[in-house]
């Protein structure tokens, strides 16, 4: 699997999600099995380039190459402009945010409304490819099927975005008017596969080994992306690389391994955003831990208790205390089936 002539290790890529897969996650996902994993959106804006959340976002440190930035804009100029600034500050790869329908996003006219405009559309495109090429560094979309049910548009987007130069597109299969209801149907995927030469990757509601398969075959996609079931999860990559080469199910990880996992991802999340008593990093852990634990037996009510929980060492004692708790009863990870409520909804409050 190629993106323009950066080599990737496989085809099992972690999606982009804003407040979800920062340098921490991505990290834990990349160790985990993900051969690719795309940074939050970072705003076209310049005068929030400067901001403590868009600067933390384009913090690359240490990060397992290739780094890849996501860009959101609505102006040409600025979007080209953007992808210099990240490239600057180590971004290998640049894709462009045409998939996102969160509110914040949307009504500035980016994410997912541009596909409602392609002539936009494309000027954005064009602007971030003439940025990116001089550089050698290649340019992607990501975007949903279409902007509404009768307006699926993807595949015309695909074939502008590929003529302009574009290394590979994603493809979400709802629509913009869809937000996260309903199933994503991947008929919209296999048609962009069929009338473009790059590589095409299949997202929407990959959530088992499975329907990894069963998305690939269906779509004839180079790759898959995963992002809500990787949340608590990341061990899903490494469980679908398994099972796409052996046809066997690896094992639950450990509750021992699990809870290492997690300590490492706090410890690193809290790097990143600080260990202050009730500041960003112990207020933001709260939704990975949650996440976690959820679908455990007992999850939910440490869950309710963890949320109380107002400083960074509090919380490793309680996760710590917790799971080896569950370790005098269980040596895996019970299989349960993922709870899947609310997750979004979470984070696009
Ligand atoms: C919390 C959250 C934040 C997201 N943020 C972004 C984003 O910043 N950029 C983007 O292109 N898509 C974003 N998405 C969409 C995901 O990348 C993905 O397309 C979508 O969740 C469908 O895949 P899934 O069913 O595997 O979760 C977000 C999704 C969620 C749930």
């Amino acid at each position: 699997m190629q993106i323009g002539p950066i080599r990737l290790p496989n085809h099992l890529f972690a999606a982009p999600m804003a407040g979800v897969t920062d340098r921490p996650f991505r990290q834990l996902c990349k160790r985990l099995g993900a051969g690719y994993a795309v940074s939050e959106m970072v705003t076209s804006r310049k005068d929030l380039w400067t901001s403590l959340k868009t600067s933390r976002r384009a913090n690359h440190d240490g990060e397992a190459a290739p780094i890849a930035v996501q860009i959101a804009g609505t102006d040409a100029q600025m979007m080209g402009e953007a992808a210099a600034y990240n490239i600057d500050r180590g971004a290998q790869i640049i894709d462009i945010n045409m998939g996102c329908p969160a509110k914040k996003v949307c009504n500035k006219w980016a994410g997912s409304a541009l596909m409602q405009d392609e002539p936009l559309a494309l000027q954005i495109i064009e602007a971030v490819v003439a940025a990116c090429a001089p550089r050698n560094v290649p340019v992607t979309l990501k975007m949903r099927s279409g902007w509404c049910e009768a307006e699926r548009n993807a595949l015309r987007i695909a074939r502008a975005a590929e003529g302009a130069g574009v290394a590979m597109v994603t493809v979400h299969g709802r629509t913009r008017a869809q937000g996260y209801k309903g199933s994503a149907e991947y008929d919209t995927v296999g048609a962009v596969k069929a009338a473009v030469r790059i590589p095409v990757v299949a997202n929407g509601d990959i959530d088992s080994p499975e329907k990894a398969r069963d998305v690939l075959a269906a779509t004839g996609a180079d790759a898959i992306m995963i992002g809500r079931a990787a949340q608590g999860r990341p061990w899903i990559f490494r469980e679908i690389a398994h099972f796409l080469d052996t046809g066997e199910h690896l094992p639950a990880p450990e509750v021992a391994q699990a809870k290492a996992w997690l300590l490492e991802h706090l410890h690193d999340h809290y790097g990143l955003y600080g260990w202050d008593d009730d500041g960003t990093g112990v207020r933001s852990a709260r939704k990975h831990i949650g996440w976690a634990v959820r679908a455990l037996p007992g999850g939910e009510a440490f869950r309710a208790r963890m949320n109380l929980l107002g400083s960074c060492e509090a919380q490793v004692r309680a996760v710590t205390d917790w799971f080896d708790e569950l370790a005098d009863t269980h040596h895996r990870l019970p299989r349960t089936a993922v709870d899947e409520q609310g997750t979004q909804e979470e984070a696009f409050a």
